[in-house]
């Protein structure tokens, strides 16, 4: 949104659009586009199927004066990842609530009662033109306003939420409010960019008290809307009014200026806001001054624009409107409030919760992140980049957290909850994809440091079983993007249960690190690549340094931690070494995979978090059915798998589980596997447990046999050889090899890294 400021239609396009294109890695079924057209209040639409080039193609070949200059304008875009519908044009945002495009609306999330409103708009005349959830809204804000017109924009939208159920971050344009855009969020991420010819410190919060509409209760209330239609004269606070209550009462609603919910509507507007509102966006001498506002789902699209944002949080519902922004906060009452208003005397006191230092609501925030951060560079890949960041983000988490000298770990988001974490009597980490795999990679150093119960669990699993959990359990969140739906769940779940709940999360401002009590970020820098890599390693440093805080009053690990402290200072140079395999490991993903090949990746101990790792890389990207299997169970049904064509890397490398692993090489070539073997520089029994030329023999043209020299050039090129750490740090340079080999596996056979299909970055449904 620009107001005051002169800008031609085509700079407006680019500018949405490439901010777009930096979104993309959160989705990219198809893509769509929403501006302003000649007349006031005029919207346009374009939609494409596919990746957001192709809506930038449509949009450079549409019929519109790219010159024609606007002082205010709000434009928005979307890109797809579908829950609802095929991806097709139809299905694609922006969605409309007619052919007027009077409310237009883009949406990520998942709307579980949409079927409900749409079956009863449906009744009302609306006709529905996609699969999707999203219009469900737009056609809802219709209903609304035009049952009741002349309603403000934020009270429209508060009363369309109050009905909604489900997860969203929603974006609305309305020809009834030109130039104008509001946006809310309720578990999918926003973030608001400010850039301003004046510093601009905070922007006016207002808070209200909305109800929402009970599950099962949106007819009854949509027919309470449906009867004040042609009756504006009513008072809108009235509205809805049916047995569950003053459903849809938003205060200030016919001024959009907010008021207390016990300050009846005829107070006038609090002093206060035009006092803030004053000083926020005019002038010394009470000019409006000229301001921009980009809304994103995170901050990367943002960041080149400007550094001043603000994360909005549950409930917030954000107005942009004649160059201000004002952010109302519609929540809910909670139980306890609730419970506070009825009884006489206050009810018991419960157990304090533990807070996190937050960012007063509406104070604008400074970005800590670089542009160059968030761009591919020389790279032809995001996750070529982000693989080769990794001897950076390695040392950018450990940075300023451990002293090499001494030997110590400071955690400082840990801190203040370091008593509850050093006496709990169990851990339980709850994750995600890559996420998870980080919290397996590092359960044995976990358990061995703290000697407590350590449990590791897919967080949708978790939330399946409603697990016990108790006030005395830590739990911990690991999230990439901080705002993953099942993890996001699972954390409601056990601060619910009063767990201390403690988040390692990479995304500054996300919901999951807002949402936990305690916790450490990550610090691997913006990761845009769909498969995590850089996230993954720095998750696993996270998550030893916190083993090593939580031991460290216990002397009898006390060598132990030395030993790992030592080899985390080594870890930075030791990747760089990994890195420099990646000629080796391209050649070789070209002769072991010149098509695609089902394959295992088999270890154990605490190599078993690089097989599940590795696995999830080659399927993601390659899509080739990978499996990660732990050694010991190869036994119990994978070896029915083991034949000569198929994929198989072993990692062997050299710690007290060795014999085990050369166990499972003799069983895998028993049975005329061929294995990669992803073993330590100088072990002497790796080329003597071998037997590998035959192998790579077949490898080559019928009728060729290799000579001496070859034979040895060979030998080194078959076993991949990486520098020797402790054993509870393996699983970081073990699975760097394997991140290169899925990419350029991916890359020799034609598929894009970067987005592959079906799936998305961040996944908040
Ligand atoms: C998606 C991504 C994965 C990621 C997982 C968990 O599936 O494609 O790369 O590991 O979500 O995401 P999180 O942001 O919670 O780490």
């Amino acid at each position: 949104v620009n107001y005051l400021v002169e800008k031609k239609r085509g700079d407006i396009i680019d500018i949405i659009i490439n901010g777009l294109k930096q979104l993309e890695y959160r989705g990219y079924d198809s893509a769509g586009l929403c501006i302003e057209g000649d007349n006031p209040g005029e919207l346009l639409l374009y939609k494409a199927v596919g990746k957001v080039a192709l809506l930038k193609a449509k949009v450079d070949a549409a019929t519109i004066d790219k010159n024609k200059t606007f002082l205010s304008h709000g434009g928005m875009a979307h890109t797809r990842w579908a829950t609802h519908g095929v991806p097709s044009e139809r299905n694609c945002h922006p969605h409309r609530s007619d052919k007027k495009n009077e409310f237009v609306v883009v949406h990520n999330g998942m709307l579980t009662n949409y079927n409900k409103i749409r079956t009863y708009l449906e009744k009302h005349g609306y006709v529905f033109e996609s699969d999707t959830d999203t219009e469900a809204i737009a056609k809802l804000l219709k209903f609304i306003n035009d049952a009741e017109p002349n309603q403000t924009f934020d009270v429209l939208l508060k009363k369309a939420l109050a009905i909604l159920e489900g997860s969203l971050a929603v974006i609305v344009k309305s020809t009834h409010f030109p130039e104008a855009l509001a946006c809310a969020r309720r578990g999918s991420p926003l973030v608001i960019g400010i850039r301003a010819q004046k510093d601009v410190k905070e922007v006016p919060v207002h808070r209200e008290d909305i109800e929402l509409v009970k599950p099962g209760e949106e007819d009854k209330v949509l027919d309470a809307i449906e009867a004040r239609r042609g009756n504006s004269s009513t008072n809108l606070l009235a509205a809805g009014g049916t047995s569950s209550g003053n459903l849809l009462a938003i205060p200030g609603a016919t001024g959009g200026i907010s008021r207390s919910a016990s300050q009846p509507d005829l107070l006038g507007p609090d002093p206060n806001l035009y006092r803030t509102k004053s000083t926020m966006f005019l002038s010394e001498d009470d000019q409006p001054i000229p301001i921009e506002f980009f809304i994103a789902s995170d901050a990367s699209p943002i960041v080149e624009h400007t550094k001043q944002v603000i994360y909005l949080e549950d409930y917030d519902v954000a107005i942009l409107n004649d160059g201000e922004l004002h952010v109302h906060v519609a929540k809910p009452k909670t139980q306890e409030e609730k419970i506070k208003e009825l009884l006489p005397s206050p009810p018991p006191k419960p157990k304090p919760e533990p807070k996190k230092e937050q960012v007063p609501k509406g104070v604008i925030q400074t970005l800590e992140l670089e542009v160059s951060r968030i761009k591919k560079g020389d790279y032809d890949h995001y996750m070529k980049k982000e693989i080769n960041e990794q001897p950076d983000s390695v040392m950018d988490t450990m940075r300023g957290r451990i002293n090499f000298q001494e030997h110590k770990v400071r955690l400082g988001g840990l801190v203040k909850e370091m008593e509850r974490l050093k006496t709990a009597r169990r851990m339980i980490f709850i994750a995600c994809g890559t996420s998870y795999h980080s919290a397996v990679g590092t359960q044995a150093l976990f358990e061995e440091l703290t000697e407590l119960p350590c449990t590791v669990e897919i967080a949708s699993n978790f939330l399946d079983r409603r697990a016990p959990i108790f006030p005395s359990d830590v739990c911990v969140f690991i999230s990439q993007s901080g705002e993953t739906k099942d993890t996001l769940n699972a954390l409601n779940f056990c601060k619910a249960k009063g767990a201390l709940c403690v988040g390692i999360v990479n995304t500054v401002g996300s919901s999951i690190s807002i949402a936990t009590h305690c916790g450490v970020h990550v610090n691997a820098g913006p990761e845009i690549g769909v498969a995590s890599t850089k996230a993954y390693t720095s998750q696993f440093i996270t998550l030893v340094m916190m083993a090593l805080v939580i031991s460290e009053d216990n002397p009898k690990k006390a060598a132990r931690r030395r030993e790992i402290i030592d080899a985390l200072h080594e870890l930075p140079d030791q990747v760089r070494r990994v890195l420099a395999l990646d000629i080796d490991i391209k050649t070789m993903s070209a002769q072991y995979y010149p098509k695609e090949r089902n394959s295992v990746i088999i270890g154990r101990g605490h190599q078993f978090a690089t097989c599940l790792e590795g696995a999830l890389k080659i399927k993601e990207i390659t899509y080739m059915a990978t499996d990660g299997v732990q050694a010991g169970e190869l036994k119990h049904g994978p070896m029915a798998l083991i034949e000569p064509a198929l994929g198989i890397i072993l990692v062997m490398t050299d710690n007290s589980l060795f014999p085990e692993a050369e166990s499972a090489f003799e069983q895998v070539r028993a049975r005329g596997g061929q294995p990669i073997i992803l073993c330590n520089e100088g072990d002497k029994r790796i080329p003597a447990a071998c037997t590998p030329i035959g192998w790579l023999e077949s490898l080559l043209p019928p009728g060729t046999t290799l000579g001496q020299k070859q034979r040895n050039d060979w030998m080194g090129a078959r076993a991949l050889r990486i520098p020797k750490t402790v054993d509870a740090l393996e699983g970081i340079l073990t699975v760097i090899p394997l991140q290169l080999m899925a990419y350029h596996i991916a890359v020799n056979q034609g598929k894009d890294p970067d987005n592959p299909r079906n799936l998305a970055k961040s996944v908040t449904v």
